[in-house]
């Protein structure tokens, strides 16, 4: 055989290789998402389960469509409409620009929470508060605060940002665990004794790596579940983390489905039996997608277990989230009323728990267990002193 020739053959075969490496690289990545797709494509087929005659209820329809009676600058949650972020006013045509402090139209410069913790938020440049695309950790996400509901969305973009800081957090305290305030939950949920013993096709959103579903089997060792689905934006990486309770896909020996996606896109609809979302709310970019997605899972009769906060003072929202970094969604309370008036309530506390009084500050909340109503008797629309007697700020 000729040299050149000789040279020809290996020229080719280091370029096979390569192209072939390559190409085995694609297949691997491709077979990865493949998976992960099929996961998620699978199940979303398998979560529609909409019973036909309330798929052709109107009602229903108005609920999560408010029979487009929002003005553009609102947006339908449960048959009212709220204005859009930053907006108010009558039909919202107002724009807001409300600051840190809430005292005018600027508000401080920050980016890390390091800094934020190293001198007072006083003592940082003002710039005008914007809508905080251009720097998602500014506080310019507080541009978004809104008289009738709070703060209830933020860019996506920002809580890309928060969701990979809220993972880097659960890494460093990978060595700890597993528990996220899991006996505060419990105290605040009436050691989870309104449940009923069988739950049925269960969901936890927002789950974390440690799950409320470990505590409520914790405490509650005589329910059953008969299949426990998890919806968490971070799983896949907090699948990696040495504390996480799902590590081998099971929780108390059972058998777990993972959802890796933000709530505000689950799929579901009427399929799920118990539907859990605990210390969630103020992690999302929508709370009304959130909590429309929370409602829309659920079959009617079907049980919430909840337990948020809500915050009516912002200077007291800040005392207790400190920067917005971890904790973009501030809702208010009449926007969680809203919400589990849906519900007929088989237990309700607040969130003065001995936990929190040992925090030291006054945090309000619902911890709530309830039943979804059959949809037509969510519109007997109660008025505002009815509500307070249903969800008072402090039920004991
Ligand atoms: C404070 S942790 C609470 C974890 C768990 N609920 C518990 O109490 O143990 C909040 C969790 O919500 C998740 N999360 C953030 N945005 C979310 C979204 N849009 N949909 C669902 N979960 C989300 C975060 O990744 C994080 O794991």
């Amino acid at each position: 055989m000729e040299k050149s020739d000789r040279w020809f053959n290996a020229y080719h075969l280091r370029r096979w290789l390569k192209i072939n490496s390559f190409l085995s690289l694609l297949v691997a990545v491709s077979l990865l998402h493949w998976h992960q797709d099929r996961e998620k494509v699978l199940l979303t087929t398998e979560l529609h389960g909409l019973r036909d005659d309330v798929a052709a209820s109107l009602d229903y329809k108005y609920l999560l469509t408010c029979n487009g009676k929002c003005g553009p600058m609102e947006k339908c949650f449960l048959g009212k409409c709220f204005c859009l972020p930053g907006r108010t006013g009558s039909g919202c045509q107002n724009i807001r620009t409300a600051d840190w402090l809430l005292t005018g139209d600027h508000c401080p410069v920050f980016h890390t929470l390091k800094e934020v913790q190293e001198k007072p938020v006083q003592e940082y440049p003002v710039e005008a508060c914007h809508i905080a695309e251009k720097d998602p950790l500014s506080c310019g996400i507080f541009c978004y605060w809104q008289e009738d509901a709070g703060i209830i969305q933020v860019p996506k973009s920002s809580w890309e940002r928060v969701s990979d800081i809220e993972y880097a957090i659960w890494k460093n305290l990978e060595k700890m665990g597993p528990d996220d305030r899991n006996p505060e939950h419990a105290e605040g949920l009436g050691a989870f004794a309104a449940l009923p013993s069988d739950l049925g096709n269960y969901l936890e959103i927002g789950a974390g790596p440690y799950t409320q579903t470990n505590n409520i089997l914790n405490v509650r060792n005589n329910v059953r579940i008969k299949n426990i689905y998890l919806a968490e934006p971070n799983i896949f990486r907090y699948l990696a983390l040495d504390n996480c309770i799902y590590k081998d896909n099971t929780i108390h020996g059972q058998r777990v489905n993972l959802l890796s996606l933000p709530v505000e896109e689950l799929p579901a609809t009427e399929f799920f039996d118990t539907v859990v979302a605990i210390n969630v709310i103020e992690h999302v970019f929508s709370a009304i997608d959130f909590l429309t997605a929370v409602y829309s899972a659920l079959k009617p009769g079907g049980i919430l277990v909840f337990g948020e906060r809500y915050f009516d003072d912002p200077d007291k929202d800040a005392l207790v989230l400190g920067s917005a970094l971890l904790h973009p969604i501030r809702v208010k309370r009449v926007f969680l009323q809203h919400f589990l008036r849906m519900f007929d309530t088989l237990y309700i506390g607040d969130h003065h728990t001995s936990f929190a009084k040992a925090r030291g500050f006054e945090e309000s909340g619902y911890y709530f267990i309830g039943r979804k109503k059959e949809i037509f008797s969510a519109f007997d629309e109660p008025g505002q002193a009815e509500l307070d007697t249903r969800f008072p700020a402090n039920p004991f």
